[in-house]
Parts: C-alpha cells; structure tokens; sequence
C-alpha cells in the first residue's frame, strides 16, 4: 500500500537561523510521529541541507534538494551534482519544478537526465509536472502531461515504481492561492498512473507515489488527500510554518488510520 508524502518546499526561503529553528521543533514533533504510513519530507535551500539532516538525524523525516546538475562534475559554476548530495546522504530531491522549467528553461529532456543520474546516486526523484493556465484553459491538460511524462522518462527504466515519485503541480495553483478541485486533481492523478499502467505496467501504476502540488493548505489537505490517486502533497507556503506542516502531517495521519 502507498504512504501518505506530506513534503515541504521550502523554495528561496528560511536561513541557516530559520532552518535550524524549524528542524528543532520539528525533532519535537517528529519523536511522537509513529505512523510509517505517513512520510515527512523537507526540501531546504542547498546551502542548509547539511545542518538539516544533522539536526533530524534518525528522525522519521526525508531530506530533500530542491535541484540537480544533469552533469556528473566539471566546469559548471554554480551547479550542485548529484555525487554531491550523495556525499550528504540526500534522499530525495526535486527536479522540474515548474519555477524551474519557467525561470531557467528546464526542458523534459532535462528532467529526464537529471532523474537518471540522481538514480545513479541512490536518490529518489520528485519530479515535478504540470500545466500551465493557458494550456488548461485550451483544453491541453492532457496532452501536456502525456507529452511531459513521454519526455521525462523516454527509455527510463522502472523497476518497482518506487524508484521515483511524481508530483503533479498545476502551474496556475502554484502560489496562487488557487487550488485545484479534488475532482480536477484526481482526474490529473489518475490520467498520470494510467500513463504509467500504459506504458510500463499495473503493478508500477500502483506502486508509484502522485503528489499534488499548488495552494495545499490545512484547510484542503484532507478532501485532496482522500482522491484515490493522490499519495501525497509537495507543498510550499504552507509548508514553511511548522505549525501547519505539523498540522497536515497530523491531518494525513488521521485519514490513512480511519481508512
Ligand atoms: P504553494 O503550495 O506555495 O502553492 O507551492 C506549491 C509548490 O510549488 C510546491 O513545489
């Protein structure tokens, strides 16, 4: 059966005093968190994943990046590798993000180098799809995500489906307050493990973690939880206070205990 992923992006935001703050009072939380099946996941800023992951040593929550280099190392200033966050024992990180494709032209191509080489390094891919307004209100929805499902993984293996997880981020619902209705977020989610039912097979469409992303709050979580093909939510503002990270972590925990 599937976990719950509740992961927290925390974009541009929080310094090394907010990040330490937060993951000390995270630890608090986190020491009475038995619910295996529900998965804490944070994504810090690069510079501050160190201390994170020193800071919830042994503690039941996943550290994230929030991007990679598709090159293994070399002349690349600024760039992170994927034998870097290894060497901090990263277990996640995020690729694709939709600010990502918009700000620094981040093609499926891309994307998909980017989850191989992560894969390489024992890190599980978040990675990101989704359309933007424009494309939704031209009646593109699918089309988009088929053809940036098609891109991210042309000739990717999959064994399990536990090899990467996929987040469904609507650009239009990213920041804006503006969620997606659990009957638009599910007809996505199950438009997306269909693909993967098609292309790879059923047990890999069962297996593989959907997050959706944009305006999650503690105020939706819960009917979004409770779509059949929505295993989680990548979520950024409302992630970034403890109180209602904790408070959707606490939200998923009651629903998958009542099922
Ligand atoms: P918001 O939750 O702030 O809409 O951001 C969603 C997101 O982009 C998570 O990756």
């Amino acid at each position: 059966m599937r976990q719950i992923i509740i992961a927290g992006n925390w974009k541009m935001n929080k310094g090394l005093f907010e990040t330490e703050q937060f993951c000390k009072e995270l630890v608090q939380f986190a020491t009475t968190h038995h619910e295996e099946r529900v998965r804490m996941i944070i994504a810090p800023a690069f510079p501050f994943l160190k201390i994170a992951s020193t800071l919830l040593l042994g503690q039941p929550v996943g550290i994230s990046a929030q991007d990679v280099s598709s090159h293994e190392d070399g002349a690349f200033t600024g760039e992170i590798s994927a034998s870097m966050l290894s060497s901090l024992e990263m277990q996640f990180c995020i690729i694709g993000h939709s600010e990502r494709r918009q700000y620094h032209q981040e093609s499926d191509t891309g994307v998909r180098d980017k989850q191989l080489i992560l894969r390489e390094y024992g890190i599980k891919p978040i990675l990101c799809i989704g359309e933007t307004l424009a494309q939704r209100d031209a009646g593109e929805t699918s089309a988009v995500l088929i053809s940036q499902l098609e891109g991210c993984f042309k000739d990717v293996p999959l064994e399990s489906g536990e090899e990467v997880i996929v987040a469904y981020e609507p650009v239009w619902a990213i920041g804006t307050g503006r969620t997606a209705s659990p009957a638009q977020a599910q007809e996505a989610h199950a438009l997306i493990r269909n693909w993967f039912e098609e292309n790879y097979n059923p047990e890999i469409a069962a297996a593989i973690h959907i997050l959706y992303g944009g305006s999650v709050k503690p105020d939706n979580i819960v009917e979004l939880l409770s779509c059949p093909d929505i295993d989680g939510g990548l979520i950024g503002g409302a992630a970034l206070k403890l109180e209602s990270y904790v408070q959707m972590v606490q939200s998923a925990t009651k629903l998958i205990q009542s099922r």
